[in-house]
């Protein structure tokens, strides 16, 4: 059984437990999914934003879920947040805060509401939980996981420590609470260099991404000690493919997130986390522009950035697409799939998120 059908098992049985916010709440009947005039005409605004990515022909199937979701998140007092990862649908019609990895902590740790429906991956709903004890978490699909995630375990981390005494460990915030437990501090894609550079030690862990590690490298005095772990999506990239794309167009301005292999970034003009390289994107507003990574970020940049014309290899993380309109209604409708961690591991995980957090303040 792989860590996260562990975690997965353990959660479910903690939920039985505890009855979960369902026993609390109650579930609520599955609303009408019928596409009447009163639903195209209070979804009407909400079409303008993703019209460039969803025909209107299809409008009539998404229109009833998203004006339910909408709805329901309002009666439930729930907020829903979003990774940038998320397809256009879910990040320009339910979700109400949208970021990367980083911003989605800060914002869980300052919502104002009893639910977060946590439109990302398992790691992203428990840094939520970590964050909100008190709250319930909801992940519209307990499978949706990272490859990152699975790389590691948290007896792997304590087995490093054991062969490296005294080393700080620095670990990536896409990994288990159970990870997150045995660590000094997490990090982000967009404060990696930032967190290691703050540690008083000439040699730090910075796990488990390799090449995340490796681009840091390059840009610290600092030795950096790492893992085998690899996003499945990020990998996939080349330099000679994205050198191809350039000689195609020299106007290609070539963007790429710090989980591509050091070859690939030594070929980006810039690289940063998704929220750096949309931010790269509105404030530069290059004519041209290949974003190397997850490719449902591009739908969503593309449709606040008029005028930038985008080029999609696109390259799908399996795991951001479990997360469905559907699936969000479901979430709603009988509060799950609840997320929980063991005490003893979140009051130590927690410590390591705190960590991160208040470094940025
Ligand atoms: P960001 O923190 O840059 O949003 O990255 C999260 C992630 O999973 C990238 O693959
Ligand atoms: Fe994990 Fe990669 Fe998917 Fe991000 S894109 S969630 S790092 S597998």
């Amino acid at each position: 059984m792989s860590m996260l059908q562990t975690s997965i098992a353990k959660h479910q049985d903690i939920s039985r437990d505890v009855g979960g916010a369902a026993a609390r709440l109650g579930v609520v009947d599955m609303p009408d999914l019928a596409y009447t005039p009163a639903v195209a005409r209070e979804t009407a605004a909400l079409y303008e934003r993703v019209r460039d990515h969803i025909p209107a022909i299809e409008w009539p199937v998404f229109a009833p879920y998203i004006h339910a979701i909408n709805r329901l998140k309002k009666e439930r007092g729930a907020v829903i947040l979003a990774h940038n990862y998320q397809t256009p649908e879910i990040f320009h019609c339910v979700s109400d805060i949208v970021g990367d990895s980083l911003q989605l902590a800060r914002e869980a740790s300052d919502v104002d509401a009893d639910i977060i429906i946590q439109c990302g991956v398992h790691f992203m709903a428990e840094t939520s939980k970590l964050l909100n004890p008190d709250k319930t978490i909801l992940i519209p699909d307990l499978k949706a996981g990272c490859s990152l995630s699975e790389s590691i375990t948290g007896a792997d981390v304590r087995l490093l420590k054991e062969v490296n005494p005294g080393v700080p460990v620095v670990t990536y915030v896409n990994t288990s609470a159970e990870v997150k437990a045995e660590t000094d501090i997490c990090c982000t894609s967009s404060n990696a260099l930032a967190v290691i550079e703050s540690l008083d030690s000439d040699t730090v862990f910075c796990i488990p991404d390799e090449y995340l590690a490796q681009n840091i490298a390059k840009q610290t005095s600092k030795t950096i000690l790492t893992w085998k772990g690899h996003c499945e999506v990020h990998e996939r990239f080349t330099a000679d493919e994205l050198l191809a794309y350039k000689e195609s167009d020299p106007r290609i301005q070539i963007i790429g997130h710090p989980e591509c292999h050091p070859d690939v970034i030594a070929v980006c003009d810039f690289s940063g986390s998704t929220a750096g390289m949309i931010d790269y994107v509105k404030t530069e507003r290059p004519s041209k522009v290949l974003l190397v990574t997850e490719c449902s970020m591009a739908s969503n940049v593309e449709a606040e950035t008029p005028g930038v014309e985008f080029v999609k290899p696109c390259n799908l993380c399996p795991h951001m697409k479990r997360i469905t309109l559907p699936k969000i209604l479901d979430s709603l409708v009988h509060l799950k799939e609840e997320v929980t961690i063991d005490l003893q591991i979140a009051a130590r995980a927690r410590l390591a998120v705190e960590r991160m957090i208040d470094l940025g303040k």
